[in-house]
């Protein structure tokens, strides 16, 4: 556990859906398809405003938007499973297994009250908010984002750069030739 992680108790309490209905785009929102469509395919990937790369999910009637690249190193988020800790969902990265909330994007750890103990009591907790959760709003059946411009750094911030958008695509996996 790094040191900046706090040790507060993941909370199962209720958190407001992330996805709003309007009857007209947010302003400062960007389209990012036709809500059908993303329904369908569970989950894109979109550079949003040329400065972001945003993973829209759709689980259990939710619309949820966050950064696409994993806080720990990178990782695709886009490919990792949902499941559910202590009552809150989260998806989870296909690298290296970390849990973050869709909702608030904290990262969860699990914790041993007293490692001498048997057997072992476990708990999750929070780190705290890692990931940079992104607002969705579906008007008319269209879904956009506003990206979230909160000044404050989050770790995901760290794999927005050219840089790594370009490191992160050579690396893609390459199709396969058809026969
Ligand atoms: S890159 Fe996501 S858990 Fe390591």
């Amino acid at each position: 556990m790094s040191s900046e992680e706090d040790s507060s108790q993941a909370s199962s309490s209720s958190v407001s859906p992330p996805t709003s209905s309007f009857s007209s785009p947010p302003p400062v929102s960007h389209f990012i398809g036709r809500k059908e469509d993303i329904v369908r395919a569970g989950r894109v990937t979109q550079l949003v405003n040329g400065c972001r790369d945003v993973l829209v999910l759709h689980h259990q009637g939710q619309l949820y938007a966050m950064d696409k690249h994993c806080y720990h190193a990178g990782g695709a988020l886009q490919n990792g499973d949902i499941e559910e800790f202590n009552g809150l969902l989260c998806i989870v990265c296909p690298w290296h297994k970390y849990k973050i909330t869709l909702a608030e994007g904290e990262g969860l750890y699990q914790a041993v009250d007293n490692p001498t103990a048997r057997p072992l009591r476990t708990h999750w907790r929070s780190k705290g908010v890692k990931q940079r959760i992104h607002k969705v709003a579906e008007v008319n059946g269209d879904v956009y984002v506003t990206l979230n411009d909160s000044g404050e750094a989050i770790e995901s911030d760290v794999y927005q750069t050219e840089k790594y958008r370009t490191m992160f695509q050579a690396v893609q996996p390459k199709p396969k030739p058809r026969k």
